[in-house]
């Protein structure tokens, strides 16, 4: 009864539509989202902010599925994009181009030229030379480009190292001893119209403290620009809120978070953006996976599957946890194991679990890795010549291919041989 998952007939089900059944359609390994599920944590987070006008712009990076973003896109979603890529896929899916910014270290003209030219709500700043870059080129484009400053508000999220962005040694932002002399730079340059402050502090957060200690931090700054008569619309307080993954995680209580952020920013008079990623699409998502065999190794146990580090690459990059379930519930205990889930990729990373209490499986069973829809087919890669997984769609008793599996021989015909190899 958890995130949209269900139980038909001691079959796993995500909404209405047993898992097993779509193992035989579309075969594993096969990424599932459940459309209700994205909605349902959509609506959360909009009923949350429903005090003050909010923007949800939905970080593209977590899960760039078409449709997913066209599904977010219909629920009223803008778009997070960090770059001309995810600008393309946020355009055609149906984000309107005044519900997207644009965020990034490392921006390309061609990237910022697109931006520009599609006119997106705001491209948000990282430092004074990318400052004057955009301003020369909405010159060149004879534009206007509204801008606003991601500052590093320098506060530690409590997250994984890898995923704190707002630490002040960190890549990201502008420091806020340099914000107000980089806003009066944007301010008297015409090519651009400040609109707005930024931040984004880091993911997987499931505090609501740091989010509005970041707030604090940016609203001096607001006040002093506003004060000096800056026609402000935004203060964009990035992403990051976090989701359940182990069973003895808590999860983020999201009304207290959304009534606090609104609570803090209506004296502003600004509108509020986020830029949620994780938190919209993470628990919609299970990987669909068959177990291929089991082997013991000295002490160890392993149990072995089809879905490897190329499909899922969060446990191997950051340790991370993702419950692992069998799609088969059928009625009676069934014995447990304690195992490493391993693909069949040649690294000793390759895990999806490492010594993890789990139903014993067998060869030809079917499993499902939970809360996998953020930053899992995202991050996916084709290694070991491994086609990239299916990736299928449901809404209530509907399913849909979204992204049909692709064969060997159709990424060979990707690929060109060079002239003198091809004689
Ligand atoms: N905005 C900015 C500027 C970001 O850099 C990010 C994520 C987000 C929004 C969305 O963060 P979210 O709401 O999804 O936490 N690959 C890692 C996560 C990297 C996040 C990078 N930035 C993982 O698998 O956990």
């Amino acid at each position: 009864a958890r995130w949209g998952l269900r139980v038909h007939a001691g079959r796993l089900a995500v909404e209405d539509v047993a898992l097993a059944e779509i193992a035989a359609a579309v075969g594993t390994p096969t990424y599932v989202y459940g459309a209700g599920e994205i909605a349902a944590r959509f609506h959360a987070l909009a009923r949350a902010c429903r005090s003050h006008p909010t923007l949800i712009a939905y970080a593209v990076k977590a899960n760039s599925s078409q449709a997913v973003l066209a599904h977010l896109a219909q629920l009223g979603a803008g778009a997070d994009i960090v770059s001309g890529g995810e600008l393309r896929r946020a355009l055609v899916a149906g984000v309107p181009a005044d519900k997207i910014v644009f965020s990034g270290v490392g921006k390309l003209d061609a990237e910022l030229d697109a931006a520009i030219a599609a006119g997106v709500r705001a491209i948000n700043i990282e430092s004074v030379a990318e400052l004057d870059r955009v301003a020369a080129r909405a010159r060149a484009l004879g534009r206007v480009a509204a801008v606003a400053l991601r500052l590093n508000p320098d506060i530690d999220p409590d997250t994984h190292p890898y995923l704190a962005t707002g630490l002040r040694e960190s890549k990201f932002g502008i420091a806020m001893s340099d914000g107000a002399a980089v806003a009066a730079r944007a301010r008297a340059l015409p090519e651009l119209r400040l609109v707005g402050l930024a931040c984004h502090i880091g993911s997987q957060i499931l505090d609501a403290a740091p989010f509005l200690a970041s707030f604090e931090r940016l609203c001096g700054l607001v006040r002093a620009l506003q004060a000096d008569g800056a026609p402000l619309r935004q203060l964009d307080l990035g992403g990051g809120m976090g989701i359940a993954y182990a069973p003895t995680d808590r999860e983020l209580d999201v009304e207290r978070l959304g009534a606090a952020l609104t609570a803090a920013v209506a004296p502003l008079g600004l509108e509020l953006v986020l830029e949620p990623g994780r938190f919209l699409v993470g628990t919609a998502g299970v990987l669909l996976t068959q177990v291929i065999g089991r082997k013991r190794s000295g002490e160890r146990e392993f149990v072995i599957v089809d879905a490897a580090m190329n499909d899922l690459l969060r446990p191997a990059l950051y340790g991370a946890y993702h419950p692992i379930v069998p799609v088969e519930v059928a009625a009676g205990e069934r014995p447990t194991l304690r195992a490493d889930v391993v693909g069949p990729v040649c690294e000793c990373g390759d895990f999806l679990a490492e010594n993890r209490l789990i139903a014993a499986a067998e060869p030809g069973e079917l499993l499902a890795v939970l809360s996998a829809g953020a930053y899992g087919m995202a991050m996916a890669s084709t290694y070991n010549s491994r086609p990239l997984a299916a990736e299928v769609m449901v809404h209530g008793r509907e399913f849909a291919v979204t992204r049909a599996r692709k064969t060997v021989d159709q990424l060979i015909a990707e690929e060109q041989l060079p002239a003198w190899l091809a004689r």
